[in-house]
């Protein structure tokens, strides 16, 4: 037989299995013998080696025609048959949840990572912009021009990383981002710096030689105390929960004048005294104070110029330690479990 009768002949079954079939299930049987993957009309296409060349355009002609035909008589059927072919295949009920195992493992974002972001949308919604500052600094921007003289002991290698063979070092504090954003903008200002800070520190569950920082930075004219309070007030309230209470006591900064250590009521037992807070009702968040006239001048000599007299501007500024708020917000005790990258401590959080 040639190719030509047998198409004809797979032609006409095909429209007779077609026509006769009964129902959807019937109709998928034929479309699968007949126009299936592995059906007589793809078997067909590859039998046009054997045709001669000279027929070759008119079989290729042939098979097309015959395809279309089947694919249309099928579409009717189905369409007879009132219901499309799939509603007869597996069932599978896309809103149904896969089993745990074969459930794709979602990501999440660090909880050092949503303690920043948290603290990037409440300091945001008071007006605060995100700065940044490097990792690698001069001594002046860590140390000179914060009004921290030659021979404090935080210039000392056990307190600071220095590069090899030159005074570069990694910044020990985000304060460096004050100095740098005054000296390349104008006053008035209110600006957050949250970054990387690296200090030679014995690491234990507190201590790490790496850690995280968010400095603040508001100058302007008659900015006050009162308004450093206030600040901190909205934002201890945003990040622990209304009613959380914010205290001050006496400290010294070399860049603030006065300066404060700021502690917040305990998030954990409400300032009654707990573990959390060794009995005592406070958590130590960090340092704050009015920004050091000297720090202006110094941003000045830098600048080359008095846009910041502080006859004329006033700043308040603070930092804070990001792990220390992340502890405190997730309950974790040990500092560590932020730089292991254990699975089993990161999902919890
Ligand atoms: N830089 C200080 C530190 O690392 C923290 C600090 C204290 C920052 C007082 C401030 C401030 O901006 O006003 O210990």
């Amino acid at each position: 037989m040639s190719f030509l009768d047998d198409l004809q002949t797979l032609r006409t079954e095909a429209l007779a299995a077609f026509g006769a079939a009964k129902d959807a299930a019937a109709l998928e049987q034929a479309r699968i013998r007949f126009l299936g993957a592995k059906g007589s009309l793809k078997a067909f296409a590859k039998r046009m080696k054997e045709v001669p060349p000279a027929e070759k355009p008119q079989a290729g002609k042939q098979l097309n025609e015959a395809s279309a035909e089947l694919e249309a008589a099928f579409a009717a059927a189905q369409a007879a048959c009132g219901k499309p072919a799939a509603a007869s295949g597996p069932k599978l009920d896309v809103t149904e949840p896969l089993p745990p195992e074969q459930r794709p493992e979602i990501g999440r974002r660090h909880p050092l990572t949503r303690t920043v972001d948290r603290l990037r949308e409440l300091l945001g919604a008071l007006g605060f912009e995100v700065v940044e500052g490097p990792e690698v600094e001069d001594e002046r921007h860590n140390f000179d021009d914060l009004n921290i003289p030659a021979d404090h002991p935080s210039r000392d290698s056990f307190d600071t990383f220095f590069l090899d063979g030159s005074r570069a070092l990694l910044r020990s504090q985000t304060s460096t981002v004050q100095v740098r954003v005054m000296e390349s903008r104008k006053p008035p200002l209110r600006v957050i710096a949250p970054g990387r800070v690296y200090r030679p520190d014995k690491i234990d569950a507190t201590h790490a030689s790496t850690f995280h920082q968010i400095e603040g930075l508001y100058v302007d004219r008659g900015v006050s105390m009162a308004d450093l309070r206030g600040t901190l007030q909205l934002f201890v309230e945003g990040l622990f929960g209304a009613g959380t209470r914010v205290r001050f006591r006496p400290s010294f900064f070399p860049f603030t004048e006065p300066s404060a250590e700021m502690d917040a009521s305990c998030p954990a037992c409400g300032g009654s005294g707990c573990n959390v807070c060794k009995g005592t009702g406070w958590v130590e968040l960090g340092g704050c104070g009015m920004v050091d006239p000297n720090v202006f001048l110094a941003v000045n000599r830098a600048r080359g110029d008095n846009a910041y007299d502080p006859e004329v501007w006033t700043g308040f500024a603070f930092g804070f330690g990001i792990e220390r708020m992340a502890m405190r917000r997730h309950g974790i005790d040990d500092l560590r479990l932020f730089l292991e990258n254990d699975l089993r401590f990161l999902r919890q959080v």
